[in-house]
């Protein structure tokens, strides 16, 4: 079973873009798949259009939550929304608080991946998340700003796997919104290959309108434009994820 987090420091990067479509390219790919949304934002939740009774809030304190069957082989744990925002307070006053997501998600069998989209923050939850994880993808989007974040997220990592968890690993940093017209996307792209050498994935997501559209029809990128780039590009990196 592979634990993959999906998190940078800086909003809008992309990460719940990535989560919902590499969890849907890996279970088209015949992989098993559990998506967990730990954003309050609580997007998968309303792009597959469902409300489960029980979330990850109730995961994280009660040691229990509804896993919602969404997609052949794709399942998911949605985040509770603003609740979660509560969850955290309550999670703080908690013996081993930063511990509860592996406790309790330590019976889990018979999946091959789990993808967790994380929000843009560096909180308790995600100090949960990196916890109970082995890897992490780190979405960069084409631009100057996202290198720092970026950066954030590298001391981050380094804090954790120090405090926490020593199998923590980047798995791959992605490019995302990538235009090869724009002399950003190749400057940003170069400094990324110089920074990160083999860990920069050899896939990039091309900036796409469809990967915009699609959630808003309630749709993964496969469902709602299958030939598009967003498309090709997503599934090339569930390719890679899987031979990594
Ligand atoms: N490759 C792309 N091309 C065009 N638009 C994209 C692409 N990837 C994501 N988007 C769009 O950019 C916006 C931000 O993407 P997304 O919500 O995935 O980012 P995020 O990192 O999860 O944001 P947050 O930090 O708020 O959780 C969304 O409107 C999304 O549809
Ligand atoms: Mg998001």
């Amino acid at each position: 079973m592979r634990k993959i987090a999906v998190l940078s420091s800086k909003g809008g990067t992309g990460k719940t873009t990535t989560s919902i479509n590499l969890a849907h390219g890996l279970a088209l790919m015949g992989r098993s798949v559990l998506l967990v949304d730990s954003d309050p934002q609580n997007t998968i939740g309303i792009v597959f259009n469902v409300n489960p009774e029980k979330t990850l809030c109730d995961l994280l304190l009660k040691r229990r939550t509804s896993i919602t069957k969404v997609r052949e082989k794709l399942h998911i744990i949605t985040s509770g929304g603003k609740q979660l925002v509560d969850t955290e307070v309550k999670l703080t006053k908690k013996f081993g608080k930063e511990y509860k997501l592996k406790k309790n998600l330590s019976h889990l069998e018979g999946v091959d991946y789990i993808i967790l989209d994380c929000a843009p923050s560096i909180n308790l939850i995600n100090v949960n998340v990196l916890t109970y994880c082995d890897e992490v993808i780190i979405p960069i989007a084409m631009d100057f700003l996202s290198q720092i974040g970026a950066n954030q997220i590298l001391g981050m990592i380094d804090n954790i796997s120090k405090s926490y968890n020593k199998n923590l690993d980047i798995l791959g940093v992605l490019p995302v919104y990538y235009n090869e017209k724009r002399k950003i996307s190749l400057e940003t792209v170069s400094i990324l290959k110089e920074f990160f050498k083999e860990k920069l994935f050899n896939t990039y997501i091309r900036e796409d309108v469809n990967l915009k559209e699609a959630p808003s029809f309630m749709k993964t990128i496969y469902e709602y434009a299958p030939d598009s780039m967003g498309a090709q590009d997503y599934f090339k990196l569930a390719q890679e994820v899987d031979s990594r």
